[in-house]
């Protein structure tokens, strides 16, 4: 079943996910969480910075795993995803370091590393939540649409629409990388639960679609009707079409 969240504003979506976060972790100390990048969390784990700094969340027993990174960017660059989570959250609370994992961008051997990283996440009992972020093009991770989508991690060509999205945190849309490593549906699919955040007007579209339109491979979000779990938390200009 669909469940519908509708907040205000960003700040109030930012709010809702780090309750809901906070909640998981509450019940489960050593939950398992899955974690994504992009603009969208940023009000979140800010949320859950303020919450930790004033002692509501200890999250010293949580493991974290993240969705995806760019393939050939080093974990010390700048417009990496291992950078980009260690700046907008990890450096900030106690999760153990050995217990985050995120995608490595410069792996020796891709199909070894894509392996690694499903056992890994099996080894640690699974995912209890899974936070995720919508592409405008309805990619989920970086699935991107398709006529067929693969299951599990593995190295994906990003699209072009994805390439231009991206690139406003690059110096020129040239530096963005052109592959990503993902999580693949069925990895984001075993997740116990999902959340998927969703906040302004260029998300609209594509909430209203994830909603309306029949399940296909041409719009990864649809697939999320089938999860068992799954909250949609819209602001009200992501929300404005439904
Ligand atoms: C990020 C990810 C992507 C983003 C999506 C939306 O780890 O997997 O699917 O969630 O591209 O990005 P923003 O939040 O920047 O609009």
């Amino acid at each position: 079943m669909v469940n519908i969240i509708r907040t205000e504003n960003y700040q109030e979506l930012s709010k809702h996910a780090a309750d809901i976060i906070q909640a998981t972790i509450e019940n489960k100390p050593d939950c398992v969480l899955g974690l994504a990048t992009g603009g969208t969390p940023i009000g979140t784990y800010q949320q859950l910075i303020d919450r930790f700094r004033e002692g509501k969340i200890d999250f010293s027993k949580v493991t974290t795993f993240n969705l995806d990174e760019y393939y050939g960017l080093s974990s010390d660059h700048e417009q990496s995803y291992h950078f980009f989570m260690f700046e907008q959250l990890f450096r900030h609370i106690n999760v153990p370091p050995e217990r985050v994992h995120i995608p490595f961008g410069l792996p020796e051997d891709i199909e070894t590393h894509c392996q690694y990283y499903e056992q890994v996440i099996q080894d640690a009992g699974g995912i209890d939540l899974q936070i995720l972020g919508i592409g405008e093009n309805g990619h989920i991770g970086f699935n991107e649409p398709g006529p067929s989508l693969q299951t599990g991690t593995h190295l994906v060509p990003l699209s072009q629409e994805t390439i231009r999205a991206n690139s406003r945190y690059f110096a020129s849309i040239q530096e963005v990388p052109k592959k990503a490593i993902t999580m693949g549906i069925r990895t984001i699919f075993q997740a116990r639960r999902i959340v998927l955040l969703a906040s302004g007007a260029n998300k609209a579209a594509m909430i209203r679609r994830l909603l309306d339109d029949n399940i296909t491979t041409e719009v990864p979000a649809t697939l999320l009707k089938l999860h068992p779990d799954l909250t949609i938390l819209v602001d009200q200009e992501a929300g404005s079409e439904i």
